[in-house]
């Protein structure tokens, strides 16, 4: 055995284990294809807002370069109380949020404080594989429970997901609306999931960063604020990536009773220390003065996903359905059923990027992922690249 087999087997096996995202596979494949049009990672085409950047740049000039609160400075705390209090029914205060760098590592602060060592969490599948991946370097164990594609489109069998309990169940992850399916609770299966988490006592980490993308009648999709009580044992991940298009900035918030505070505090002590101030600054700018800017993001998805809409119906080797909400198309082309190489193929005879629906977990293998949160305009292009192809290979 040479020094670097020595080194990696000598590394924990978590670690050594830990898979490929098959995302990312795709995007170095095809990362500098000459005018390919990118729809396979979990973001738009805009850039974020200048007046959020500016922010930013008066604190560094100012001299915020020092360490700073763990939990985040107040001014952001306050900040994403009032948010909350503009959006959701429930009475906020700053206490009951927590800063962390990006909504990754919100997850990773939620699976350190709840699960250790062989303890299970149930994850509803397709789903981002971040979650189920953190979880297994943390010594967890993924229980995945696979929705299935039908005429309503994407379902989950809440009894399913009810009977994949076991006595080592710590939590259930519930992300909606879902990356990549676009799939999200009625009100009436969230308090069906609450309701069965406060008999079990169990926990549910509820994954809402696709909340405000939401293409039903209200302004939202129904969350777990609506129904959360004070003692429910909860836990609520969100990011400033998606709806203040600040994906390259990482920072995110875990939002819990303040009851819990100090050990959130402590677990991000432990993991980053805080996050830089001029960060924050940014990210109060964002939730203060950037709400036009979130809808503006919102109607462009809205006409996006009319765009793969319209261009996905004209071929009935097409299985799709129009998500309920997020950002993600996943569509699946009669004759590639096996779509471990079409994204790589796409990339080379399409020139476009998109995911196999392998990545996201047990239920999606058939079907790809793209990202409609684009200019219009791309998108109608994306889609006729891609239009083009299925005809040809007919
Ligand atoms: C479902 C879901 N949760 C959380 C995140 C985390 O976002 P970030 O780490 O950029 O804040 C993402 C990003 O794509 C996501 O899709």
């Amino acid at each position: 055995m040479n020094q670097s087999n020595k080194q990696f087997s000598a590394l924990r096996g978590a670690a050594r284990n830990s898979p490929e995202s098959g995302i990312v596979e795709v995007i170095n494949y095809g990362r500098e294809r000459e005018g390919l049009i990118p729809l396979w990672a979990g973001e738009g085409d805009l850039p974020t807002p200048q007046f959020i950047c500016d922010a930013a740049t008066r604190s560094l000039a100012a001299g915020e370069t020092f360490y700073t609160w763990q939990r985040g400075i107040p001014e952001l705390r306050q900040a994403l109380a009032d948010y909350h209090n503009r959006h959701y029914p429930g009475n906020f205060t700053d206490e009951r949020f927590y800063v962390t760098g990006s909504g990754m590592q919100a997850i990773q602060v939620a699976i350190q404080s709840i699960a250790g060592e062989g303890d299970e969490i149930i994850v509803p599948t397709p789903a981002w594989p971040n979650f189920t991946a953190a979880l297994e370097l943390n010594g967890g164990v993924p229980v995945c429970v696979p929705m299935r594609f039908g005429n309503k489109g994407w379902q989950l069998d809440l009894e399913e997901l009810f009977d994949a309990v076991t006595d080592k169940t710590r939590a259930i992850f519930f992300n909606s609306p879902s990356n990549p399916a676009g799939w999200t609770a009625s009100l009436d299966e969230l308090k069906a999931v609450l309701d069965f988490a406060r008999e079990k006592g169990i926990w549910i980490i509820s994954d809402e960063v696709y909340n405000r993308f939401y293409y039903g009648d209200s302004e939202y999709a129904p969350s777990f604020y609506e129904i959360v009580e004070d003692d429910d044992l909860i836990l609520f991940v969100n990011t400033f990536s998606k709806n203040w298009a600040m994906t390259g900035w990482r920072i995110g918030w875990i939002s819990c009773h303040p009851r819990l505070g100090g050990v959130m505090e402590n677990i991000i002590h432990y993991n980053t220390s805080g996050v830089a101030a001029f960060m924050q600054r940014a990210a109060v700018t964002a939730v203060e003065e950037g709400e036009e800017f979130v809808r503006y993001q919102i109607a462009r998805a809205r006409e996006g996903r009319e765009i793969v809409r319209e261009a996905l119906s004209k071929s009935p080797r097409i299985r799709f359905a129009p998500p309920d909400g997020a950002f993600y198309q996943l569509f699946q082309i009669e004759g590639f059923e096996d779509t471990s190489k079409l994204g790589l193929q796409l990339v080379d005879e399409a020139n476009i990027g998109v995911v196999p629906g392998h990545a996201f977990g047990p239920g999606a293998e058939q079907f790809n992922r793209l990202c409609f949160a684009r200019d219009a305009d791309q998108m109608r292009e994306a889609m006729r690249r891609l239009m083009d192809w299925v005809a040809k290979i007919s």
